[in-house]
């Protein structure tokens, strides 16, 4: 059994380390440490006996929009249904908060539309065009696919709905598909 819970200023290091174990790989992009404190009241973790084997935060950019950043989750612990909980938690927030729109930038799309996103044009978000990426080094050459979720009810009844975003509880059960 597993939780999803906000994250303390003490998992800093161990985000920072999962975060750059696959950005190392090539799976995602690395975050300084210093972005990950401030930010810090943004993430979710998801730990086994201490360890912290799971991690995602939800960044608000706007009056309706947010991004789900730094999703995580460790090798040892990968296919158990722990990112489609923290997916699924930052979600929740969203809805809590009204937000019209969850996107994020990703190299893997495919995870993202089981839980319910769409590719999308990243145009959409020009606020994190021209605000962020014009910074970042690939920008000329990025090769992340932007993916949304539309959280108003009228968009949402327009999305095929899949187990993985279905009403989640905050508890889950480590396991073989037990994502939703
Ligand atoms: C992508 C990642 C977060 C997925 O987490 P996970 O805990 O292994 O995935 P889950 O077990 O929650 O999978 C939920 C569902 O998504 C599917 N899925 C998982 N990874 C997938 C992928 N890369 N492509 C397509 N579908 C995927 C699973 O098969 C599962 O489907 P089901 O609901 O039909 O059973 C994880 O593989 C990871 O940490 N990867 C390295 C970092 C990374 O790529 N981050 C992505 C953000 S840039």
């Amino acid at each position: 059994m597993f939780f999803v819970e906000a994250a303390r200023l003490s998992d800093g290091e161990a985000i920072h380390q999962l975060v750059t174990y696959w950005a190392d790989n090539g799976d995602m992009l690395h975050r300084p440490i210093g972005e990950i404190y401030e930010a810090i009241r943004d993430f979710k973790v998801v730990r086994d006996e201490g360890r912290l084997i799971g991690t995602g935060s939800l960044h608000i950019m706007g009056s309706d929009l947010a991004e789900i950043r730094s999703l995580a989750v460790s090798a040892d612990t990968q296919a158990k249904g722990v990112g489609a909980a923290i997916v699924a938690s930052c979600m929740r927030d969203a809805e809590e908060m009204e937000l019209e729109r969850v996107f994020a930038l990703t190299f893997k799309p495919g995870f993202f539309e089981k839980q319910g996103f769409r590719v999308a044009n990243v145009m959409e978000f020009p606020q994190k065009v021209w605000n962020e990426c014009v910074r970042c080094p690939f920008f000329t050459n990025c090769k992340e696919v932007a993916v949304v979720r539309d959280l108003r009810p009228s968009a949402t009844l327009a999305v095929p709905m899949s187990r993985g975003f279905s009403p989640s509880p905050a508890r889950y059960e480590l396991g073989e598909g037990a994502g939703g």
